[in-house]
């Protein structure tokens, strides 16, 4: 396969991103630290979000390394490496997830044609997305961790950013960094906070309360709350059978605060 660039510029200069309104119904999934649980919410919000009627589009925006398709037990034959690579449109790309009732634009873990994308392809890939998301009520993008030009390029688009973290201080001294930096380039974006993997909604309240009291206190800053998840073992039952939790253990805590997180998205939309 080749590296062609098949996305023309839109109007950038090297090295900046031009600025774009945000796209209301796109949500992002992030996190300064990796392995705190996105790719998994993504999933599962996406599944969440169609369940309670919303047509769904998860885009796997980790352009490194992919895995929305593995934790769904998904083997595409059309994805995002095909997409850059020049051999099909983005919007054919899209597959319907049958048993979710939400479609997915997989990516392909360990492309280096999506791995090395310059600033124009991604901006150009980006306009593309930003076209299917008058198709859908919700475009869910999973991101890598971090800030890279590729996770700033999206949630620079997105209407909102749930930020992922876990009780670790790692995780939350990361996610701090993640919405200091996030802010300190685009003032005003709309970043919510997940905390995942707690003991209980009363402790990841108080996981909460930690990253909101440094927001608060050199930010000036109150990103809310979005959701706590519970850290359920469910889940990587769910994740090791390449099913949605939702599926799997509908009954599950995780997949009860799936759905509570997605109610709480689209009431507040
Ligand atoms: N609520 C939860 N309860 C228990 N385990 C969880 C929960 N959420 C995530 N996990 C575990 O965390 C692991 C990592 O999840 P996932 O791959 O979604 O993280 P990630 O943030 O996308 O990682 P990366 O930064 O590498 O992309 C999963 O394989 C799963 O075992
Ligand atoms: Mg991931």
């Amino acid at each position: 396969m080749s590296n062609t660039v098949v996305y023309l510029p839109q109007m950038d200069r090297p090295g900046r991103h031009p600025a774009t309104s945000p796209t209301r119904n796109m949500v992002c999934i992030a996190s300064g630290k990796g392995g705190v649980g996105k790719t998994w919410l993504a999933v599962s919000l996406s599944h969440a979000l169609a369940r309670q009627g919303s047509s769904t589009l998860l885009f796997d925006g980790d352009l490194g390394l992919a895995n929305v398709d593995v934790q769904l037990g998904l083997m595409p034959d059309r994805d995002l490496a095909g997409v850059v690579e020049g051999d099909y449109r983005l919007q054919d790309a899209i597959v319907a997830h049958a048993g979710g009732g939400f479609d997915v634009l997989a990516g392909r873990s360990g492309s280096a044609s999506l791995a090395s994308l310059e600033s124009a392809s991604l901006l150009g890939l980006r306009a593309e997305l930003l076209q299917q998301a008058t198709r859908y009520d919700r475009i869910v993008v999973d991101l890598g961790a971090g800030i890279d030009s590729a996770v700033r390029a999206m949630v620079d688009a997105a209407g909102c950013t749930l930020v992922v973290t876990t009780d670790e201080p790692t995780a939350l001294t990361d996610a701090y960094a993640f919405i200091k930096l996030t802010n300190q380039r685009r003032g005003g974006s709309d970043l919510r906070v997940v905390v995942n993997m707690a003991p209980s909604h009363r402790e990841g309240e108080r996981t909460y309360a930690k990253l909101l009291k440094a927001c608060e206190g050199f930010l000036k800053l109150s990103p809310p709350l979005a959701g706590v998840i519970r850290r359920d073992e469910r889940v990587r039952d769910a994740i090791r059978h390449q099913t949605s939790l939702l599926t799997r253990h509908p009954g599950s805590e995780a997949a009860s605060d799936i759905e509570a997180l997605a109610r709480r998205l689209l009431d507040s939309a």
